[in-house]
């Protein structure tokens, strides 16, 4: 199975993509975990990536598709794959094609998580992330009373880009850029959108009830 997820920051495409990628066995890829792995890294890419993201901008193109292009090369991810993050515009999109018709593939899904304005900004809010295991929580909805993770023991940190200001402007670069993908998925017939307002568990079934239809 090959897999996308969009939606705007702080639809869940993290916290279900940690679901989805286990159920079906398949590498879960984040741009922005990759990224983030730099700039704690201290890696040049790193560097060079953190002056976009804490802008909230995206990183160039050329940058960001390298990345991909590698990762996508790697053992496990020869027999599918959920990416999560990318594509963010239609420039990666069709890269993204060409790259997968070159190796005589092609994307089989591509989720779209559908929550509005309001509900994002209150999940980034509470937003908080397990600086050992990477998984996500969120203060109010998870209930979380101390700074450390249920599944590990972690410390859990705030992103730097969870500000509100810089919220903002991620919701901007959304729908400026990664928006008309969804078009360009639905052109390509291959977008479901999934509505994912209510708990963690009832997005996962309804994301899992979508894509088993496509199940080889
Ligand atoms: P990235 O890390 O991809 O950020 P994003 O797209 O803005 O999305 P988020 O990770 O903020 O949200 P999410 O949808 O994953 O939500 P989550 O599951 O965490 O990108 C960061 C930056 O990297 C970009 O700005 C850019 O600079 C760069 N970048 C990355 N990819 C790139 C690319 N392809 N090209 C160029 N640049 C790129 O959930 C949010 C919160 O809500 C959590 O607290 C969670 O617990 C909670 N939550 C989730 N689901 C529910 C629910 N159902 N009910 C209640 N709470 C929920
Ligand atoms: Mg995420
Ligand atoms: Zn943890």
């Amino acid at each position: 199975m090959r897999l996308v997820l969009v939606g705007p920051p702080g639809a869940g495409k993290g916290t279900q993509a940690q679901y989805i990628a286990s159920n079906l066995s398949i590498p879960k890829i984040s741009t922005g975990d990759i990224f983030r792995a730099n700039v704690s890294g201290g890696t040049d890419l790193g560097k060079l990536a953190k002056t976009f993201m804490d802008r909230g901008d995206l990183v160039p193109d050329e940058v960001t598709i390298a990345m991909v292009r590698d990762r996508l090369s790697e053992d496990d991810a020869q027999d599918g794959f959920l990416l999560d993050g990318f594509p963010r515009n239609v420039a990666q999109a069709e890269i993204l094609r060409d790259m997968l018709k070159d190796w005589g593939l092609e994307l089989d899904l591509v989720l779209e998580l559908v929550v509005d304005d309001d509900e994002v900004v209150r999940r980034l809010a509470g937003r908080r992330t397990c600086s050992q295991c990477g998984r996500i929580w969120h203060v109010e909805f998870d209930d979380k009373k101390d700074d450390k993770c249920d599944a590990c023991g972690g410390a859990l940190f705030q992103r730097d880009d969870d500000k509100e200001e810089t919220v903002r402007h991620r919701l901007e670069v959304y729908q400026e850029q990664t928006a008309p993908l969804v078009s360009y998925y639905v052109d390509e017939g291959i977008l479901v959108g999934v509505d994912a307002t209510g708990p963690v568990e009832e997005v996962t079934q309804r994301a899992m009830e979508a894509i088993r239809p496509y199940l080889g």
